[in-house]
């Protein structure tokens, strides 16, 4: 699906509907994404704040096969190791067979991603210093990062937000050409979907609201006391 037959245009689509069936599409079409339409996410993800607004983010777009093939065996390497852990919660949730399957789907045909964004931020990690930073410093990318999901899904395309291909941080670093003072943060491949989109399976929000102090779950419904 382009955005075109979205019912209503790309950016149309109530903003809690986009909230409520934006999820993790990780099979995608090999289909083309417009130059256009990626710097149109991405104009709408740099609307975001930032710590002190210094919109200390940079976005790559990537295209070139050579360095989704870098990605893709960064992202198959970390999976490998990871598969492990997931294999074995699966035990104790069943839900996690469908997104193994769909992670495995992912690291098997990642070169055909049709275009791959790497959020980064520019700047020292201050948390190595007070411990207030890492939330300040990644607090910095992730309401972009969030905006730009949300924008994927209301043009109609697939993305998910993926760190796997980070955990060599230094060998993504040089696949990517970055400066020594530039951090990537997320890896978000983007396409149309093959699937659909929503509805995701998250906790009821009574369950994770305290009033006032913590514990204090006022707004869970009676018979849950
Ligand atoms: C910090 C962070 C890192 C994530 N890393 C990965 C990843 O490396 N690979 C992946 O396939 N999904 C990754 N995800 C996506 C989550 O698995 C996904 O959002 C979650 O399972 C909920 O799925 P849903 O949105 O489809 O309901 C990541 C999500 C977050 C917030």
């Amino acid at each position: 699906m382009t955005p075109t037959e979205e019912p209503d245009g790309p950016w149309k689509m109530p903003l809690a509907e986009a909230m409520t069936t934006q999820r993790a599409i990780r099979r995608l079409l090999a289909d083309p994404v417009d130059d256009d339409l990626v710097l149109e996410l991405l104009r709408l993800a740099t609307r975001a704040p930032s710590a002190e607004n210094h919109q200390n983010w940079d976005f790559i777009v990537v295209r070139d096969p050579a360095v989704k093939h870098q990605l893709a065996r960064l992202n198959r390497q970390a999976w490998s190791v990871a598969k492990r852990i997931a294999r074995r919660k699966v035990r104790s949730d069943w839900r996690m067979e469908g997104v193994i399957d769909a992670i495995q789907w992912q690291a098997d045909h990642f070169e055909e991603t049709p275009v791959v964004i790497v959020a980064c931020l520019r700047g020292m990690r201050l948390s190595r210093l007070v411990r207030v930073g890492a939330a300040s410093y990644y607090g910095s990318i992730f309401p972009a990062v969030q905006n730009l999901l949300l924008a994927a899904r209301a043009a109609g395309l697939g993305a998910t937000l993926t760190t796997m291909p980070l955990w060599s941080t230094g060998l993504a670093r040089r696949t990517l050409g970055l400066p020594a003072d530039v951090t990537p943060c997320a890896v978000i491949p983007i396409g149309w979907p093959r699937g659909h989109h929503g509805p995701t399976t998250r906790r009821p929000v009574e369950e994770v609201v305290h009033l006032d102090r913590y514990g204090e779950r006022a707004f869970l419904p009676r018979h849950h006391h």
